[in-house]
């Protein structure tokens, strides 16, 4: 049969011929006819996760009580963290599960900036994730205004410019701090090009993996990272809340202090000692008591991952991105869409990005009437994230047909500009 990329019968073979497509059933569909497109922002939930929680709930809290902490609960943070240690790229005893990313990037930016007193330079991008810019303007009162946050402009909100960004970084930087893959147009910096030239300027590097940890390879270690934080609700399928993670290089985990000193990160907490003595190693980087279901229930969405290895993942999830893009240019385009992501499949991550003066009338016509769940962002994007354990060829077809009719039927009309609190 000639394979037409335009025809549905095109997804259809692309399907077939996927080597993940079984690894769909390890998703829970409740709604057959939604085609889901949001995994960039809060990933499926997965049958093992009902089946984990069920468990957890039952047995460890409803008949363990308190003795489940010692049996499973207590090194959740670290055993846990091991298992996100393989998606990105780290070696044992360099990532622990804890606390949300925004408080993580807290902890990590003071310890940076504590281990480069006499630099008063931070670098990050003008994609980078709000809330990343304002825990960095946080930190920089609380250290008394006297850093400076240099922020590399953005080309058409889509890309940052290598060699503006390199330049950027000087011997007054003491940390450089970016997202791997940004929120809103899916750029993907080349990090170990980042991480070596702020290397070489005597500056620290700090990730947020939070859009790519589970759908693009990471290889901190390699890299030579020195930290690095993450969401795991996103393409790690961790639950809406679910715990984030954290990164410390080895080499810098005793000279790197965390800002918060919490019983967690005491050497023997249970001595209830009245002075605080960090414990060795990343462990000080703990607070409090885990929230112990939400990191079990990811624990158990981490597993579906690992099986199916990051390669593979990356590997369609380029494919279903570069067919996503052929169809929005043949089919959309002539409608107003145009891509607001990078083309270039190296430089882009999971999800692609559209854009149209009518986006949110069109984003919530396609949520509401045409079963089709992506996401907006300010002031005209459209975001089609592409979960490859679980987004079909068939999928991605559907979800373009549909747009079509949103704006070829004129269906998106109906809808108020009045924006909903969570777009
Ligand atoms: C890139 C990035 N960083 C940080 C955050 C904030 O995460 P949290 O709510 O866990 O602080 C998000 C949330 O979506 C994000 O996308």
């Amino acid at each position: 049969m000639k394979r037409i990329k335009s025809e549905k019968t095109f997804a259809q073979q692309m399907d077939a011929a996927d080597d993940l497509a079984a690894f769909r059933d390890a998703f829970v569909f409740a709604e057959p006819e939604l085609i889901y497109l949001d995994g960039n922002s809060l990933g499926r939930l997965t049958q093992r996760t009902v089946e984990r929680v069920r468990r957890a709930v039952e047995v460890e809290w409803g008949q363990g009580l308190i003795r489940s902490w010692n049996t499973n609960w207590f090194h959740g943070a670290a055993r846990v963290g091991e298992k996100i240690a393989q998606l990105v790229g780290a070696g044992p005893g360099q990532v622990l599960v804890s606390d949300s990313t925004s408080i993580n990037l807290f902890k990590l930016v003071m310890a940076a900036l504590s281990l480069r007193p006499q630099r008063e330079r931070i670098v990050s991008d003008a994609l980078n994730f709000p809330s990343d810019l304002y825990i960095l303007q946080g930190c920089m009162h609380l250290l008394g205004d006297r850093h400076h946050l240099h922020l590399v402009p953005a080309d058409d909100d889509v890309a940052v410019e290598p060699q503006v960004l390199y330049d950027a970084i000087d011997e007054r930087t003491a940390l450089v701090t970016l997202s791997h893959v940004a929120f809103k147009s899916g750029f993907l910096h080349d990090a170990a090009a980042v991480t070596e030239r702020a290397h070489q300027a005597g500056a620290l590097v700090l990730w947020d993996l939070s859009h790519s940890a589970g759908a693009v390879p990471i290889k901190l270690d390699q890299w030579g990272a020195d930290l690095a934080v993450g969401c795991t609700y996103k393409y790690l399928n961790g639950g809406p809340g679910s715990p984030a993670f954290l990164y410390v290089r080895k080499e810098l985990q005793e000279q790197a202090l965390s800002p918060i000193w919490g019983w967690f990160g005491q050497h023997s907490p249970f001595d209830f000692k009245l002075e605080y003595q960090p414990e060795a190693g990343i462990a000080h980087f703990l607070v409090s008591s885990p929230a112990v279901l939400s990191m079990l229930a990811m624990e158990a969405a981490l597993d579906v991952l690992l099986e199916a290895g990051i390669e593979a993942i990356r590997r369609k999830s380029v494919q279903l991105a570069e067919y996503t893009i052929d169809l929005v240019d043949e089919r959309l385009a002539p409608l107003g869409f145009s891509l607001a992501s990078p083309r270039d499949s190296a430089r882009r991550g999971s999800h692609v990005t559209i854009r149209h003066s009518e986006a949110y009338r069109i984003n919530r016509a396609l949520i509401e009437r045409a079963h089709v769940l992506p996401d907006f962002r300010e002031p005209d994007n459209i975001r089609l994230g592409l979960a490859p354990l679980y987004t079909s060829f068939v999928e991605v077809w559907e979800a373009v047909d549909r747009a079509q009719r949103v704006v070829e039927e004129e269906w998106y009309l109906q809808y108020s500009e009045e924006r909903l609190a969570v777009t």
